[in-house]
């Protein structure tokens, strides 16, 4: 008698505030089950092999590269997508915004990840250098702007949320 090998896992995952239960295939890797299963399709896959950061996510507050995470490693956990990033609808985050003000995107292909990334920086380090935002956003790969308009981005927010925090507002 053989042993049965078990494909499928059921996971719990918490995607952007909404708790979702599911039977996936154990090599279901996590960016497909954001996009394919839960139709999350702001979350984009470029390379497929963790090196442009397109497909990065919010796992328990950390970014993660979802083309190289499994599904089952985000059972029990919290995820954030870009969706998931604006204060409500039609609205728009500030990092969002300032990527807009800032032209920081022309085909919008890399941006999710770079505004997600540039999301999980600013909460570990919400008072950086120029050099510092280069060296965080360095992971994340666009073929369109070039970088300086997205560090303008960056920079901007990082401003404003320095204003904010000296003003209390
Ligand atoms: S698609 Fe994941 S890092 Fe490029
Ligand atoms: S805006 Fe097109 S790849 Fe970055």
């Amino acid at each position: 008698m053989s042993a049965e090998v078990t494909t499928r896992q059921r996971i719990s995952v918490t995607v952007n505030g909404v708790t979702h239960e599911r039977d996936v295939d154990v090599r279901r890797l996590l960016a497909d089950f954001l996009r394919y299963d839960l139709g999350l399709t702001g979350t984009h896959v470029g390379c497929e092999q963790g090196v442009c950061g397109a497909c990065t996510v919010l796992l328990d507050g950390e970014a993660v590269r979802s083309c190289i995470t499994m599904a089952v490693q985000a059972d029990g956990c919290s995820i954030t997508t870009i969706e998931g990033l604006a204060p409500g609808p039609g609205e728009l985050h500030p990092i969002q915004q300032a990527f807009w003000e800032h032209h920081g995107l022309q085909c919008g292909f890399c941006t999710p990840g770079f505004v997600i990334s540039a999301y999980a920086f600013l909460q570990d380090n919400p008072r950086p250098s120029r050099d510092e935002i280069r060296e965080a956003l360095s992971g994340n790969l666009c073929r369109c702007t070039g970088y300086k308009n997205i560090v303008d981005a960056v920079e901007a927010v990082a401003e404003a949320m320095a204003a904010t925090a000296r003003t209390g507002d």
